[in-house]
């Protein structure tokens, strides 16, 4: 099973990507703010919760986020892999991802970075504003989408670099360019997986 984590700040290209990807290694692409936008459209009781937070800008609590994502990923514990885009976004988030993987036997196996100029994300939220029909895409709440980044997401990159996992791809070019900056990172990983495995 491959496990990956598209990981970077709002606008930089998360789900545009993982969703290519997902397609080329036939992975599940599991994004959690998809995941909530769908629970908000059933308007269910936690889609109520849920988009309360969203609206502002600011991240679902740990606890929620966790028991929605293990709700819809344990029914994908078969597939070839997972693709996680916006999961995980905090020090909690990470730490309880990686002791669910590990009990069972799955670990993650990379997290893509994506490298964005801030401007750039700004333009594109915007220029996306004009018909997403998402309640976040307004400048007032995409820049507290950006400050939030920083503050509680940006912090997990030295998590994951520590763990050897981290590597950072530039999404300042086109989409079919930044995918195959992300293949070959991917591409790179499957081949030397499978030496290793001839090795030992
Ligand atoms: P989420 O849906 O994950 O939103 P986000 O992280 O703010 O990211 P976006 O979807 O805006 O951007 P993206 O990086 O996916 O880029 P995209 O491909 O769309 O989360 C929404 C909310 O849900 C959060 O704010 C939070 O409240 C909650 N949430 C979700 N997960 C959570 C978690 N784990 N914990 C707590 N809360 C959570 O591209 C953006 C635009 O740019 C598009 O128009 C696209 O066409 C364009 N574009 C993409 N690539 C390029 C390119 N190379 N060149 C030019 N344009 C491009």
């Amino acid at each position: 099973m491959l496990n990956i984590v598209l990981f970077g700040p709002p606008g930089s290209g998360k789900g545009t990507q993982s969703s290519r990807i997902a397609q080329k290694y036939k992975l599940v692409h599991l994004s959690t703010g998809e995941l909530f936008r769908e629970e908000c459209r059933k308007g269910t009781v936690v889609g109520k919760v849920l988009g309360r937070y969203m609206e502002q800008g600011a991240l679902v609590p740990d606890n929620i986020v966790l028991k929605q994502l293990y709700k819809t990923a344990i029914r994908f514990i078969h597939s070839p892999g997972i693709i996680f885009d916006g999961f995980p976004r905090t020090l909690v988030q990470a730490q309880v991802f990686d002791k669910i993987l590990e009990k069972k036997k799955n670990p993650l196996n990379l997290v893509i970075c994506m490298v964005v100029e801030e401007k750039e994300l700004i333009r594109r939220m915007i220029g996306r504003s004009e018909d997403s029909g998402r309640k976040d895409d307004n400048r007032e709440t995409i820049e507290k989408r950006v400050e939030v980044y920083h503050k509680q997401t940006k912090p997990l990159i030295h998590y994951y670099h520590n763990q050897g996992k981290l590597f950072r791809v530039s999404g300042m070019a086109p989409v079919e360019t930044v995918t195959g900056r992300i293949a070959k990172v991917v591409d790179t990983f499957i081949q030397h997986r499978c030496l290793w495995k001839k090795v030992v």
